[in-house]
């Protein structure tokens, strides 16, 4: 048999081009050459030439965050090209994408989330409303982001109002969270139809940040990642339960990744990743590693899956 013809596809114009960029670089010299024949298509100059060759390929490699990668955009586009992509399909790419309605999901599936509110720019609540309703620190987060981007605690009034007209430069709805002081874990899942919940990546971010934001999240070192995390058996049994859970009710397939912050013994779901970063040293790929699955070995299982084989 021939060697499979892969698009990989990174860069786009989202705020997480250059972590793309950076992640398809790494997945390429990952990908075992002797398998793969690869071509590699940027969303942002190469959607036409993407369609051309559409016949000529058997399968995509998204690696792309946020909009116009992970919303479901891009997979509603490959779907019309009847090209095999790794991961969720539109609808549950679109729905993780939105924390407002996932939050709804998560909270019908029996999960735990933070209370929050969310609103557009003529709904937005006094400072006095948000505290009387939340308490202080909150998060602000925009509603349809990742990475953190335009994500800020605030514990006075007056970071809440920079905080707010921060998300609302990125995103027309926001979400207001109350801060859950706690320990981070992530979550991974992989499978189509047998579901393996891989061991929880615990997050640390050095105490110079307020949580893991987009520093934290990108500077070699900025944050400890200790896996598996220091659970009990378990609470990381629940924890791993939750991704899961969370996994399934919002519809994804092939792989996901779920943050989560537990305080005492109470897990909460903040949100899942249908396309969860994807350096060797990302956190799936940690959490994948710590299964017994190498980075390269990850990609041929994502590839199988989105054919199907697994
Ligand atoms: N309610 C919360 N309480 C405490 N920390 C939070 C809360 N929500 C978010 N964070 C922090 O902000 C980070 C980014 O939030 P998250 O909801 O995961 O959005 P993103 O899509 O930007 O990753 C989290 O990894 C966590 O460190
Ligand atoms: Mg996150």
């Amino acid at each position: 048999m021939g060697k499979l013809r892969l698009a990989l596809i990174a860069g786009g114009k989202s705020s997480e081009r250059e972590v793309s960029l950076k992640s398809g670089a790494q997945v390429h010299k990952a990908l075992n050459k002797d398998k793969y024949d690869i071509r590699h298509f940027d969303p942002l100059t190469d959607l036409e030439r993407l369609v051309r060759e559409a016949k000529d390929l058997d399968a995509a490699l998204i690696i792309m965050h946020g909009r116009g990668g992970e919303d479901g955009s891009l997979q509603g586009l490959l779907d019309l090209l009847e090209i095999p992509y790794q991961g969720s399909r539109i609808l549950a790419s679109a729905l993780a994408m939105n924390k407002e309605l996932s939050k709804t999901i998560y909270q019908q599936a029996g999960l735990k989330a933070p209370r929050a509110l969310v609103f557009d720019r003529r709904g937005t609540p006094s400072p006095q409303e948000i505290e009387a309703a939340l308490g202080l620190p909150v998060v602000i987060k925009p509603v349809h982001e990742g990475s953190s981007i335009g994500v800020s605690k605030a514990g006075t009034f007056e970071s809440l109002e920079s905080g707010l007209a921060a998300a609302f430069a990125l995103d027309d709805r926001v979400m207001v969270e109350e801060f859950i002081q706690g320990t981070e874990v992530t979550g991974g899942v992989l499978g189509n139809t047998r579901l393996q919940a891989l061991p929880l990546v615990e997050i640390i971010p050095a105490k110079t940040y307020q949580f893991f934001d987009f520093e934290a999240k990108y500077q070699p070192g900025a944050s400890e990642e200790i896996c598996p995390a220091r659970l009990s058996p378990e609470l990381t049994k629940r924890a791993q339960e939750c991704a899961i859970t969370a996994h399934q009710a919002l519809g994804c397939r092939g792989y996901s990744r779920t943050d989560m912050m537990i305080r005492d013994q109470e897990i909460f779901v903040l949100e899942t990743n249908t396309i969860p970063g994807m350096t060797a040293t990302s956190l799936f790929p940690q959490g994948a590693k710590a299964a017994g699955i190498d980075f390269p070995d990850l990609l041929d299982t994502l590839i199988n899956l989105a054919l199907g084989k697994e």
